[in-house]
């Protein structure tokens, strides 16, 4: 069993990350779920998170965390996932109780009271998981792992070098990585092979309600994509946790990951050290292949499990 502290900023594919996670509760134990200004503004991935938890008449606490960077101002992807953020389904908008601390202390009061050791899975700009390091730093021995959705070794997307979450914030970005918590990384490397066909997605219509929704989500996701050359769709987020259900599915290399924190053309670059022998301690095992069929029968199953 692991036990799960979910940060993320919804997000299409913060949404169907989220989906897995609760679709396996004999393997994951859901604490908490938080969230970060990224793809829209901490209002909207708020609301947006409310109404998937709603939706999914979940059970699982919920805390906003920081509207922002640690020091660049924030830059949102709207192009992308939409004015709301998750574009696309229509929710009826009903409400969802959220926790009255910040993310950040729902995150160190949730590690400080489970008696286990909690996972991190990071969805978004990682602001709240370095405040988190930086501010409560006896707490690090609690944390087994960071699963994070960030990065990319060969290539970017927000710029040619740099992958969104990690460009949003790089500040944060260098504290995760450099923190010396094991970090397992779905850079866009892997995350760009663990692409859903439009034939998939069309299977998905009408076969139940969150299976519906998973499509309305993955259809603007769909069309979204090919402002940028795609034709499948990339599900970066859910590499995260299916990775931790399913390690058997992934390849990767272990490395010493740094980034590039100025405002030159690098800018969120993540440039990783995987000689043999390096001299810092490789703490990231970066995923580079994807067992892509596996990947999509992990979300299928998901979301049958999720209409039961
Ligand atoms: O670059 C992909 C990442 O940016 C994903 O987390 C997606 O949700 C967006 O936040
Ligand atoms: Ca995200």
């Amino acid at each position: 069993m692991k036990h799960l502290l979910i940060d993320c900023d919804p997000g299409h594919d913060d949404a169907l990350a989220i989906m897995a996670a609760l679709a396996n509760p004999k393997y994951f134990n859901v604490l908490g779920i938080t969230t970060i200004g990224g793809n829209q503004t901490l209002k909207k991935v708020t609301e947006n998170a409310k109404n998937i938890l709603s939706f999914l008449n979940a059970d699982v606490p919920l805390a906003a965390g920081q509207a922002g960077p640690l020091v660049k101002p924030l830059q949102t992807a709207p192009e992308a996932h939409g004015a709301t953020g998750m574009d696309g389904p229509y929710f009826d908008g009903a409400d969802y109780p959220i926790a009255s601390t910040n993310g950040v202390q729902f995150l160190a009061e949730k590690i400080r009271t489970s008696k286990d050791k909690v996972t991190l899975v990071a969805l978004g700009p990682l602001t709240n998981i370095a405040l988190l390091i930086k501010n409560y730093p006896e707490l690090l021995p609690q944390i087994e792992e960071i699963s994070l959705m960030g990065g990319g070794i060969h290539h970017g997307n927000q710029t040619p070098l740099a992958e969104f979450n990690i460009y949003v914030d790089p500040d944060a970005a260098e504290i995760v990585f450099q923190s010396g918590i094991p970090i397992i990384m779905s850079g866009l490397d892997v995350t760009e092979k663990a692409e859903i066909t439009v034939e998939e997605i069309n299977q998905l219509k009408n076969q139940g309600k969150v299976s519906h929704l998973a499509y309305e989500l993955l259809s603007f996701y769909n069309q979204s994509g090919r402002q940028f050359g795609f034709i499948n769709s990339p599900i970066h987020d859910l590499c995260a946790v299916v990775y931790l259900l399913k390690p058997e599915l992934f390849q990767g290399s272990y490395a010493d990951i740094h980034v590039i924190t100025d405002d030159s053309p690098a800018r969120g670059m993540t440039y990783g050290d995987f000689r043999r022998i390096a001299p810092e301690p490789k703490n990231t095992f970066v995923l580079e292949d994807v067992d892509r069929d596996g990947f999509v029968e992990v979300l299928r199953e998901a979301l049958v499990k999720l209409d039961e």
